[in-house]
């Protein structure tokens, strides 16, 4: 299965890449392909037409369509900010519906206080609906990562650990169900 993650913060001295390239490296480990989007390293311009629209599509945003039609499954990455998900990837998601829609998409949330970005969860599991996707139920908080990884870059803390193992294990068991039933339908055509 290919997994693509999106890296929702740009902003200068980010926490949030850290738990994305945790899991990146957990899940390529059991078997998955990964693919990396980092909205820092291919940041595409303010949403003036979405794909299908545009009569001059930016190059930057028909290669991010392509790499997200090639996954079968999305993990978003996003910091809380002033109550919500980033503006970065909201703008990132506007461009797009085909890409993400019949897609299980896994929700991870990063910020520095105690409630791991709840907020940011739940209104982006209300937005990933309305991209015609399936948002797992079980999210990804990761509170106070300011101390959740060390200089090495490794998580340490043994909650978040023990939480990103479940999010992972129950990822992949829906990721894998929304794609085996996609690979029988495509079989039974
Ligand atoms: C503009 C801004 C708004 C923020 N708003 C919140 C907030 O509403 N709730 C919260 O828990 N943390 C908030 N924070 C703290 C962030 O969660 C924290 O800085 C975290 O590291 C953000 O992820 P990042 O490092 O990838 O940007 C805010 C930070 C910024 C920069």
């Amino acid at each position: 299965m290919k997994i693509a993650i999106i890296i929702g913060s740009i902003r200068q001295g980010r926490q949030s890449q850290k738990i994305a390239h945790y899991l990146q490296h957990k899940l390529a480990a059991n078997g998955s392909t990964i693919d990396l989007i980092d909205l820092a390293e291919t940041p595409l311009p303010m949403l003036e037409e979405r794909v299908g629209k545009h009569p001059q599509l930016p190059a930057e945003v028909q290669d991010l369509s392509n790499r997200l039609h090639a996954a079968d499954a999305i993990i978003m990455v996003t910091p809380e900010y002033h109550g919500s998900f980033s503006g970065v990837l909201k703008n990132a998601l506007d461009y797009f519906y085909g890409e993400f829609s019949k897609k299980a998409i896994g929700i991870v949330t990063v910020s520095a206080g105690k409630f791991g970005g709840i907020n940011a969860a739940t209104q982006l599991q209300q937005v990933i609906l309305s991209l015609g996707a399936f948002p797992l139920p079980s999210k990804l908080l990761v509170p106070e990562v300011y101390g959740a990884f060390n200089e090495a870059q490794e998580l340490t803390n043994e909650f978040t650990s023990r939480s990103a193992q479940k999010f992972m294990d129950d990822f992949q068991w829906f990721a894998s169900a929304i794609y085996e039933k996609k690979q029988q339908a495509t079989l039974s055509v």
